[in-house]
């Protein structure tokens, strides 16, 4: 059910968790300084308790009471917040082990979009806030997607539309500021960062390449335990190949109950005319376009209920390239 503003607040002052749009996906939200209700964000994900939640606030002014801000904290959040970009630190003793998993450490975000900022300013407390859809299944990016993915038990949603973004935040590691770590590609890019920081960050995901699809479910968290192997996964098989020209490779087998997805209209018109439908990710191959697009083709693909869907990596070289081909390739067989 949509829900104005004013309903909103009342829902999460009495404890209650609702959908809020973001910039990057849309978040189910409550109180994170409340056991109860963030006992029932884990229960409607059907999220592992092994996977710690971001813990959403207005700025850094709120993020003081919740962990210990070091420096690198303090150029990136001047820098990059609000927006897109989650920094784990050291955490205070307010904020619950439910949250953080148990780890000695816990996950900041201040959203850039207007409506998540307005509720957060209407609180007297921070919200802690996963993706909004059942555990690695396809984010949302909008209230539709929430709604599919829910069904009776949807929470209610704000509604703010589609998601400017469409691909989760950046999460950077600044517990040890001698040994940064990207712990999940993002908007905000390796370069981006390395360039605000005047030094140089590991490549990302060497950690997280590690995890096996048999350690999705560890008994203790790993480093970053929402970046198993399986994840964003659409319910529809996704196969994903090299480049777009592997994939045009495997024309002649496809059938009709199969379904490929491309970057852009020419990728489109070298697949003429088909008995499998072809859905294109951006006219003119518009990497930002794309990444806003991705989820919300992947959740347009399932409702056609094929067998398949075939499509390529991006080998565009830009920096949402990374973030792309990592969501991809965890979504894929
Ligand atoms: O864009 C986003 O980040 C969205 C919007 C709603 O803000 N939220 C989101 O949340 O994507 P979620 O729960 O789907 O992903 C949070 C990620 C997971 O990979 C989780 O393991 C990681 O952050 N994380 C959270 N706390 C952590 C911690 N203390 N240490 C390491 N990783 C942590
Ligand atoms: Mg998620």
């Amino acid at each position: 059910m949509i829900i104005s503003l004013d309903e909103c607040l009342l829902s999460l002052q009495a404890g209650e968790i609702v959908a809020l749009p973001s910039e990057t996906v849309y978040g189910l939200a409550g109180n994170a300084l409340l056991d109860s209700t963030v006992e029932k964000i884990y229960q409607l994900k059907g999220r592992p308790s092994t996977n710690p939640l971001i813990v959403h606030v207005h700025g850094l002014g709120q993020a003081e009471d919740l962990a210990e801000i070091n420096h690198t904290a303090r150029i990136l959040t001047k820098h990059f917040w609000p927006g897109p970009l989650t920094i784990i630190l050291p955490k205070k003793p307010c904020i619950p082990d439910r949250i953080s998993a148990g780890l000695p450490s816990v996950a900041l975000r201040a959203p850039a979009h207007p409506l998540f900022r307005e509720v957060l300013q209407g609180l007297n407390f921070p919200l802690a806030a996963p993706s909004a859809n059942l555990s690695n299944s396809t984010s949302p990016t909008c209230p539709q997607h929430i709604l599919d993915s829910f069904g009776e038990k949807a929470p209610e949603v704000l509604d703010g539309g589609s998601c400017e973004i469409g691909l989760e935040s950046t999460v950077v590691s600044l517990v040890d500021e001698e040994n940064i770590q990207i712990l999940r590609q993002g908007p905000i890019s390796k370069e981006e960062l390395e360039e605000v920081l005047g030094q140089q960050i590991a490549n990302p995901g060497s950690s997280e390449n590690k995890e096996t699809k048999q350690s999705l479910h560890p008994a203790k968290p790993s480093l970053s335990p929402g970046t198993g192997a399986v994840h964003y996964a659409p319910k529809t098989p996704l196969y994903l190949y090299d480049n777009p020209e592997k994939l045009l490779g495997k024309k002649s087998e496809l059938t009709e109950d199969e379904l490929v997805m491309v970057h852009n209209k020419e990728q489109k018109e070298n697949f003429g005319d088909n008995m499998f439908p072809v859905l294109t990710l951006s006219e003119d191959g518009n990497i930002e376009e794309i990444a806003h697009n991705l989820y919300a083709t992947l959740h347009l693909a399932d409702k056609q209920k094929k067998q398949a869907i075939h499509l390529s990596k991006i080998v565009q070289n830009h920096p949402l390239s990374g973030a792309i081909n990592d969501r991809l390739s965890r979504a894929a067989k």
